[in-house]
């Protein structure tokens, strides 16, 4: 089972990209189902078929799904959120890092991830397609798992222990506030629902991202940074598709200094991006609308090539021994040492890159070890952790 992430910066052709690739998958046997994430939904523009909130046919092998967040408020994730945020005002947000709370997931988010899951393990289907919305949108998304497992990790299981052991007895020598049995049912459900969603998005083998770019500066530009924060929360990025590329069929003299710029921008997207593979896909002579062009596009993309296939296998996360010390590093593309900041904290690495945070738990390996020196080396940030000296103060 495969799942692909297609995301860029606005306008740059993810949905276009997305729906060629369901399509050719679908064609070649597998099982596909294409769903977007962009509340501006435009995958049934793209296929110009009728697309609803639940898996909808296509042509043979391939559905589309366009979700309705509205539609779902009957789940009480409202009543879970009202939940949460007194609890954390009980709890005193001060004392659990604010920061690591000030994202609250909204409802298109968690119910997007939800089906990605909830289709996952439905076993329907060989490949999910996921046309992400526009790259800023697109890293709150992404690194939600992250956080909601930081809620379920932290929060839940205290609260549900509390709830059952002391429950009565809290409610009349605190004030801790005490869901009611809906909300404790929606928990439970909102739990059920996502947990494990991070494993899956973050798996190599299953799920891979791939960034769509244009060859413009600032579309460039926004990929870079994306391509930093999706290592930061340890996805995989197996493929660039570099679309609207000038063909060389246009003589037209007027073009000329198009052609100079696109060739050099493509040169440093090709350069900056390697490893990863760069796809091209050249502008087309009209919109790309409809199944015959989206075929004919998704050939001239993937050529021969399996569309589904890992294009490129990275590693988000390496811990080595070097001598005594063991060396955790973590691949940053594009990263400015000046941008990162580090710090520990107990069992967890906490690792700022901009104004994206990850908190990373230490294995057992490093946990009882002091943090080294950090530095950079070729696009990984490297943290080494050295023994720990019981009389030295730092930590
Ligand atoms: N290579 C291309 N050649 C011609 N038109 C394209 C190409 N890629 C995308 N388009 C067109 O550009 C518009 C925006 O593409 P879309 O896939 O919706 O972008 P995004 O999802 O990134 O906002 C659509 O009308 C699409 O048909
Ligand atoms: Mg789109």
């Amino acid at each position: 089972m495969r799942i692909l992430l297609f995301t860029g910066k606005g306008g740059v052709g993810k949905t276009t990209v997305a729906a060629a690739t369901a399509l050719r998958c679908a064609d070649r046997g597998l099982r596909t189902l294409v769903l977007s994430t962009d509340p501006a939904h435009s995958l049934a523009d793209s296929f110009d078929v009728y697309l609803g909130s639940t898996p909808t046919p296509v042509v043979d092998g391939l559905h589309g799904q366009q979700l309705d967040a509205t539609e779902r408020l009957e789940e009480t994730w409202a009543d879970v959120q009202r939940y949460v945020m007194e609890v954390l005002d009980w709890v005193g947000v001060e004392a659990i890092e604010a920061e690591e709370l000030s994202v609250i997931p909204g409802l298109d988010e968690v119910f997007s991830l939800a089906d990605i899951k909830g289709f996952a393990a439905s076993g329907d289907y060989d490949v999910i397609v996921v046309d992400c919305a526009p790259t800023a949108e697109t890293i709150r998304f992404l690194s939600l798992p992250d956080i909601l497992s930081w809620y379920m990790g932290r929060i839940f299981p205290v609260e549900r222990r509390l709830a059952k052991v002391v429950r009565p007895l809290v409610s009349r020598v605190t004030n801790l506030p005490i869901a009611n049995d809906d909300v404790f049912a929606a928990i439970r459900r909102f739990y059920d629902r996502l947990d494990g969603v991070r494993e899956l998005l973050t798996d190599g083998d299953t799920t891979s991202v791939r960034l769509v770019v244009n060859p413009e500066r600032m579309v460039i530009a926004e990929a870079r940074r994306t391509a930093t924060y999706l290592a930061l929360f340890g996805y995989h990025v197996d493929a660039v598709v570099a679309n609207r590329l000038l063909p060389a069929a246009v003589s037209d003299p007027w073009f000329d200094a198009w052609k100079a710029t696109h060739a050099e921008h493509l040169d440093a997207i090709e350069a900056g991006f390697a490893p990863l593979p760069v796809m091209k896909a050249e502008l087309a002579q009209d919109e790309l609308v409809g199944l015959d062009k989206l075929r004919r596009f998704g050939d001239l993309l993937y050529g021969d090539a399996d569309a589904h296939a890992v294009f490129h296998r990275g590693e988000p996360v390496r811990i080595r021994a070097r001598g005594k010390n063991r060396v955790l590093s973590l691949d940053l593309p594009f990263a400015d040492k000046d941008d990162l900041e580090l710090a520990r904290r107990d069992g967890e690495l906490l690792v700022r890159v901009g104004p994206h945070r990850r908190a990373i738990v230490l294995p057992d390996s490093l946990r009882k070890r002091d943090v080294g020196a950090a530095k950079m080396v070729d696009e990984r940030l490297e943290i080494s952790f050295v023994e720990h000296e019981p009389d030295k103060v730092g930590r």
